[in-house]
C-alpha cells in the first residue's frame, strides 16, 4: 500500500511556503553570484548524461526542504512497493512493474509470489526470434516475398511509444518502412495503405485490451484491405501479429496465437514500450538495439531504486516540478529536445505525465487542495524558438522548461551542430540571465537611436530573465540513453504522483467520452432529429445529420 500523506500538512511543505517568500525575491543571476560552486552543487553526471539543474530558482535551503518534502511524503517507502511488486495501483488492483520489462539483471521479481521473469525473457526471445526473420527476408508473406513494411496499428500507449522511439533511433534502423495507424478517422489507415502492397506488408494490432474501438476498428478496415488484395483467411496468419494481453480475442480477431506477443495487465499502457509493443521498435532498429533500449532503463532504474534523494535524478526532477507548480503557480511544463529526431519527445510525455497526473482526487478518496499534473508541451529546437519562445522569455506566466540536447549528432554536417547547440546554451542563458534596461539603453545609443527613440522602445525590449530550466546534454542519442533518459521521466511522474497524493497508474478520466460516443453512435445511424442530448449536443448532431452526404 501506498503511504496517504497530505504534503501539504508536512513540516517541509510549511517551511517551504515561508520560504517561497525569500526566494520569490532573488533572481538567478544573484544566486550564481552568491555561490560559485552552484553548478557543481546542482547538476549531475549519470553515465552518458548531465542533468544540470543549477538555472533553478533554489538554493541549497530549497534543495534541503525538498528533499525532507520526499522524506516526509515517504518516496522512499513507495519506491520499494512498486519494486516489490505491491499492488500500488490501487484502483485497478493492480501491480507496477514495467521495471520488471527491462530488468536486464534478472533478478526475481515476484507477482503474487511468483517471479515473472522467466514469463518476461520468453517474450523477449520470442520477439528477437521473431524481428530476426523478418527483418533477414526469412518470413515470407502469402505471395513468397519478404515484409518490406511494417503498419502498426494502435492507440496511446500502444502507438506513442513505439512511435517516439521509431522516430527518436531513425539513425539506426535498417531497411522495413515504419508506418503507425492510429487515429480513427478513416484518413489515416486510407493515406497508409495507398503506400503499402499486402504482399509484403505486416500488421502489428497493438493493443493492450484488445478491445479499444479505434484499434479495432482499424484492424477489421487492415484486414478487410488485406483479403481483397486476392489473400485468403489462412494467409492472415503470414501478415498479422497481435501485441497484446487479450489472447481470447486476439484468437477471435483471427491471428494466430503463435503471432501473438503478450504482456500483463502489471503493464500500464503508458508505461508499456518495453514490453511486447516494442516489438515495432525490435523491428526497426533489430533486437540488440531494443535490449540496449531495455538496458538503458534498467541502469535508471537502478539508480532510481537506489541513490539517496540528494543525487537522484527523478527525485530531483519531480521535486523541482513540484517546487513550481505548488509554490509558484506554474501550470505547464514546456519539453524542448534540440534533436530532430526526438520530435516526438514531448508528446510522448503528453501521455505519460497527463494520463498519470491528471487527477483531483487524492489517495484517500479526497478531493485535492492543491494543483496536482502540469499541462505538458513542447517542439524540438529550434523551431520552438521562431513559434512559442516570445512568451517563455517575455509572456506572463512561470514555464520551468527542460532543455534536452545531444553533444553529437548522428548527422554531423557542416557547421548545423555547433549552430544547434549554440541556441541550446544560449536560450537557457537568456531565460535566466534576460536583459536590463540598462543594456537596452546602453545598445540603442550605439546603434545611434535618439533619447526619445530609445525612450519609446526600451520598455519592449527588456527580459526580466529569472526563467527556470533543466539541461540534460547527452552524450550522443543511442539507444541505451534514450532508454536511460525515458525511464527518468517516468520515475519523475512517479515521484510527483506519489507527493500529491494520488494514483498514477490509472486513467478513470477517459472513460466518459468513450462511453458517450458509443452511444451516441447508433443514433447516427438515420436522419431523424435527436432531442436526447442537451441542447448544444442535439444542435451539432442536427446539423450533421442534415449536411452529411
Ligand atoms: O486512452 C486510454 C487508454 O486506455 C490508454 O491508457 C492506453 O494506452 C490506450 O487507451 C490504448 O489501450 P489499448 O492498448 O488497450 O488499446
Amino acid at each position: 500500500m501506498l503511504p496517504t500523506i497530505n504534503f501539504t500538512e508536512t513540516e517541509a511543505y510549511k517551511y517551504l511556503a515561508d520560504h517561497f517568500i525569500d526566494i520569490n525575491e532573488k533572481s538567478l543571476k544573484d544566486l550564481f553570484t552568491e555561490d560559485k560552486e552552484r553548478f557543481e552543487k546542482f547538476s549531475l553526471l549519470f553515465e552518458d548524461i548531465l542533468l544540470d539543474f543549477s538555472k533553478n530558482r533554489i538554493n541549497d535551503t530549497t534543495f534541503a526542504l525538498l528533499i525532507q518534502l520526499a522524506k516526509e511524503c515517504k518516496l522512499d517507502e513507495a519506491i520499494k512497493a512498486m519494486y516489490a511488486g505491491e499492488k500500488i495501483n490501487q484502483t485497478e488492483d493492480r501491480q507496477v512493474l514495467h521495471i520488471a520489462l527491462r530488468n536486464q539483471s534478472n533478478t526475481p521479481i515476484l507477482v503474487d509470489g511468483k517471479d515473472v521473469m522467466p514469463e518476461v525473457n520468453k517474450v523477449l526471445d520470442k520477439m528477437k526470434d521473431f524481428s530476426a526473420r523478418i527483418i533477414s527476408g526469412e518470413w515470407k508473406g502469402y505471395t513468397g516475398k519478404a515484409i518490406t513494411d511494417v503498419v502498426n496499428i494502435g492507440i496511446g500507449g500502444s502507438d506513442l511509444g513505439p512511435v517516439m522511439v521509431t522516430e527518436a533511433l531513425k539513425a539506426y534502423k535498417n531497411h522495413l518502412n515504419m508506418h503507425f495507424v492510429s487515429n480513427i478517422d478513416g484518413t489515416h489507415m486510407v493515406e497508409t495503405l495507398k503506400t503499402v502492397d499486402p504482399e509484403t506488408t505486416l500488421f502489428l494490432v497493438a493493443s493492450k485490451t484488445f478491445t479499444t474501438q479505434e484499434t479495432m476498428t482499424n484492424a477489421n478496415s487492415a484486414r478487410d484491405w488485406f483479403l481483397e488484395s486476392g489473400a485468403v483467411k489462412a494467409d492472415i496468419a503470414k501478415h498479422f501479429a497481435a501485441l497484446s494481453t487479450n489472447e481470447k480475442d486476439v484468437t477471435a480477431f483471427g491471428i494466430d496465437p503463435e503471432n501473438m506477443f503478450g504482456f500483463w495487465d502489471w503493464v500500464g499502457g503508458r508505461y508499456s514500450l518495453w514490453s511486447a509493443i516494442g516489438l515495432p521498435i525490435a523491428l526497426s532498429v533489430g533486437f540488440d538495439n531494443f535490449k540496449a533500449l531495455l538496458q538503458g532503463a534498467h541502469a535508471t532504474d537502478q539508480h532510481f531504486e537506489s541513490t539517496p534523494f540528494e543525487s537522484n535524478i527523478p527525485v530531483i526532477l519531480g521535486l523541482l516540478g513540484v517546487w513550481y507548480i505548488n509554490f509558484f503557480g506554474a501550470e505547464t511544463q514546456a519539453i524542448l529536445p534540440y534533436d530532430q529526431y526526438m520530435h516526438r519527445f514531448a508528446a510522448y510525455f503528453q501521455q505519460g505525465d497527463m494520463e498519470s497526473n491528471g487527477k483531483h482526487v487524492d489517495r484517500n478518496g479526497n478531493e485535492v487542495t492543491y494543483e496536482t499534473g502540469p499541462v505538458i508541451w513542447g517542439e524540438p529546437g529550434t523551431n520552438g524558438q521562431h513559434a512559442f519562445y516570445q512568451l517563455i522569455h517575455q509572456g506572463t506566466r512561470l514555464i520551468p522548461c527542460d532543455f534536452i540536447a545531444p553533444a553529437n549528432s548522428l548527422n554531423p554536417l557542416g557547421e548545423h551542430h555547433p549552430i544547434l547547440l549554440s541556441n541550446f546554451f544560449a536560450q537557457t542563458e537568456a531565460l535566466m540571465n534576460g536583459k536590463t534596461e540598462e543594456q537596452i539603453v546602453a545598445e540603442l545609443q550605439k546603434d545611434g537611436k535618439s533619447e526619445a527613440e530609445i525612450t519609446k522602445l526600451a520598455p519592449f525590449k527588456v527580459f526580466e530573465g529569472n526563467r527556470p530550466t533543466n539541461s540534460i546534454l547527452l552524450k550522443k542519442v543511442t539507444p541505451y540513453t534514450l532508454g536511460s533518459l525515458i525511464a527518468m521521466y517516468e520515475h519523475k511522474i512517479f515521484v510527483q504522483g506519489i507527493i500529491w497524493n494520488i494514483f498514477s497508474f490509472d486513467q478513470w478520466g477517459v472513460e466518459l467520452g468513450k462511453q458517450l460516443a458509443k452511444s451516441i453512435l447508433p443514433e447516427l445511424k438515420d436522419n431523424e432529429p435527436v432531442s436526447t442530448h442537451d441542447a448544444s449536443t442535439n444542435g451539432l448532431i442536427n446539423q450533421y445529420k442534415n449536411w452529411r452526404a
